[in-house]
């Protein structure tokens, strides 16, 4: 089903049979909404959004590509998450486990003259959002050099999670990692903690993680369970009071109210020659601790 967002722009609503359900958008290919079955919200969005281009929207899940932050000649996080996708009809095939059982979307992204001017690199970007019969998110997305030199790029999903108070989560899944700290110019550190809890902003890449992280949420008495493929680093971001008061499209307190957890591919870019194509997945669930079994 389409839907026109406020903006004008169509969003690609996906609908389980439990009642489940994600919006994407067409801008930026962005994950914008995913409710479970009880109808909750599992993403932040923030109040103080602006939904018209050409800024990306604060919330969901915007894709930073081909540059994950600002080290680099591009804007700051990419241009992929302030571009306008377009549904593919029949993109090259996925396993039938992409597909059986889920509903789903594809989404492509490829440059413009102008992104061609900033970024000399022709590509084609897939992103398929898939929502399963168990209300299980998941994102694949496939990079293909359509060029006849080799590019590299960084890449992101900025996960903006909805968390009950940012004082009463943990992440598991991290400790013994080194990780590069956004706060103290990129140096490394390695994590002393068994899990992470949270007293202040926060901005690292942690590097080569496992397959699963997970944010647990002892308050809403909920678990994110993070599975990821192709995507070795990690992105934890909560800029906190100070920095929030800084950013114009954010309410001051509501980074109590979020974590930005990515699945992300940052110290090592990915390289592809001609006609290469690169693969990721992000999958991610709900455990409910309330609902027993
Ligand atoms: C994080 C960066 O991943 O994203 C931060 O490490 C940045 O430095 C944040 O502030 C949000 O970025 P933006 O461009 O969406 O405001």
């Amino acid at each position: 089903e389409i839907v026109k967002e406020r903006n004008g722009i169509d969003q690609v609503l996906l609908k389980n049979s439990r009642g489940a359900i994600v919006r994407v958008s067409l801008y930026g290919g962005q994950v914008r909404s995913w409710k479970n079955e009880r109808g909750e919200e599992l993403l932040f969005t923030s109040s103080k959004a602006v939904f018209k281009p050409p800024k990306a929207v604060r919330g969901g899940i915007p894709i930073c590509f081909p540059q994950f932050g600002n080290c680099g000649t591009l804007e700051q996080h990419g241009f992929a998450r302030n571009k306008l996708w377009v549904i593919e009809e029949n993109p090259p095939a996925l396993p039938p486990t992409d597909s059986v059982g889920k509903t789903f979307v594809d989404l492509l992204l490829k440059p413009s003259e102008d992104d061609m001017k900033i970024w000399p690199h022709s590509f084609e970007f897939r992103l398929r959002v898939c929502l399963g019969a168990e209300g299980n998110l998941t994102l694949i997305p496939r990079i293909r050099n359509m060029n006849c030199k080799p590019f590299s790029f960084s890449f992101a999903f900025h996960t903006y999670f909805s968390i009950s108070d940012i004082n009463e989560v943990r992440v598991e899944g991290l400790e013994t990692l080194d990780y590069l700290d956004n706060l103290h110019q990129r140096e490394r550190f390695t994590e002393q903690e068994t899990s992470l809890t949270f007293e202040s902003e926060v901005d690292r890449v942690y590097v080569s993680s496992a397959n699963m992280v997970a944010i647990l949420d002892h308050e809403k008495k909920r678990t994110f369970m993070i599975r990821k493929e192709g995507l070795p680093d990690v992105v934890v971001w909560n800029p906190w009071g100070r920095k929030s008061k800084a950013i114009a499209d954010f309410g001051d307190d509501e980074y109590k109210k979020m974590l930005c957890l990515d699945g992300a591919c940052v110290e090592t870019p990915i390289t592809l020659k001609p006609n290469e194509e690169w693969k990721g997945r992000l999958e991610l669930s709900l455990i409910n601790s309330s609902l027993g079994p």
